[in-house]
């Protein structure tokens, strides 16, 4: 057993209680490779941001959980050196699919853990929920919920197969599940195609996507039906225009890419939103820095020469979040 404290990183309690008060929110980014988490980090000290470094199931498979770990130490011990004396970094496993997933990141230093069950359902979700919550407060570890299903790329954001989470429900979940944050449906959804170009109109004077706007009367109804209490969005890439252009410029191909655009993210964060998840957007980020040193340097071989750039890339964009959208900046 390994508790988190040992590692130097902290829960979300004091983080989303101090941002759901002050009107902004912690940026949660996922990480994978060692480039992503120098980014964040230095990111998150040169803003002075506390940041929620998240590993999902699939991190853990392709990096190792052993490893993201000690990374996540490594993350704390390198932001004190980078100046910052009192680090607030959490590890947490996002989209968590099971109590014993849960419960194997909890014994090895995951300071938050998400239990995704928001394809149950609704009683098997509040009961799985439930059972995380118990172990994980047992170790002082809190705990995000899911109500409500994200849209899938191929999925009607518009229709009834979005499942927004329905605010009618909201109070019965939090109260039985004890949950500590909720993740709620309201029309961001995962990765960058998010809503087809029929769902969208197009902007005449760039021909640009211009997506339907998120159901904030939905954030507002949960708003007053849980005072206070932290709500989380998942799915919040903006898919930038200038990184898909560059990838595509450089021999990538990704047709009609739209993301949530950065004014509804940043009317969200001065909201009960206390956590925004972003993914996307860092491999859109490297990816274009990636792709566009290939092809201006096709000579070069050494990794190093071209993931310095995307490491350099992503901080820019990391950086961008926490400054002009979320408004973590100086809160530490
Ligand atoms: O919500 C999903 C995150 O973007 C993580 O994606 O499962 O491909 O690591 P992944
Ligand atoms: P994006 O795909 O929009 O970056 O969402 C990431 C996410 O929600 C991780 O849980
Ligand atoms: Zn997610």
């Amino acid at each position: 057993m390994t508790s988190y404290k040992e590692l130097g990183l902290v829960n979300t309690r004091e983080m989303f209680a101090k941002a759901v008060a002050g009107g902004y929110a912690i940026p949660a980014f996922n990480f994978n490779t060692l480039e992503q988490m120098q980014a964040i980090v230095q990111a998150a000290v040169e803003t002075k941001s506390p940041v929620i470094m998240q590993v999902s199931k699939g991190a853990r498979n392709y990096a190792n959980g052993t490893i993201l770990r000690y990374m996540a130490q490594g993350a704390v011990e390198y932001a004190k050196e980078l100046g910052c004396e009192k680090p607030q970094i959490v590890l947490h496993l996002d989209h968590g699919d099971s109590f014993e997933l849960c419960k194997d990141c909890i014994d090895n230093g995951f300071s938050s853990v998400m239990f995704d069950g928001s394809s149950l359902p609704y009683e098997e979700n509040i009961r799985i929920t439930k059972q995380v919550v118990e172990y994980a407060h047992a170790h002082d570890v809190t705990v995000e919920a899911e109500l409500g299903v994200l849209a899938g790329v191929e999925d009607e954001v518009a229709s009834e197969v979005s499942h927004y989470t329905k605010p009618e429900e909201v109070v019965d979940f939090i109260t039985r599940s004890g949950c500590d944050s909720l993740a709620i449906s309201i029309g961001t959804s995962h990765g960058a195609y998010k809503f087809t170009p029929e769902q969208c109109t197009r902007d005449p004077k760039t021909g640009k996507l211009v997506p339907p706007p998120l159901a904030f009367d939905i954030l507002h109804e949960i708003e007053k039906r849980l005072p206070g209490f932290p709500i989380v969005l998942h799915g919040s890439s903006s898919v930038p225009q200038d990184e898909v252009d560059t990838i595509n410029a450089h021999g990538g191909k990704l047709p009609d890419a739209v993301g949530i655009p950065e004014e509804q993210l940043r009317e969200a964060s001065k909201s009960a939103v206390c956590k925004i998840n972003i993914d996307s957007d860092s491999r859109l980020a490297m990816t274009a820095a990636i792709r566009k040193h290939f092809d201006e340097k096709p000579g070069d071989f050494d990794p190093r020469q071209y993931l310095k750039p995307a490491r350099e890339n992503m901080k820019k964009m990391y950086i961008h979040k926490i400054v002009e959208v979320l408004g973590s900046n100086n809160k530490l």
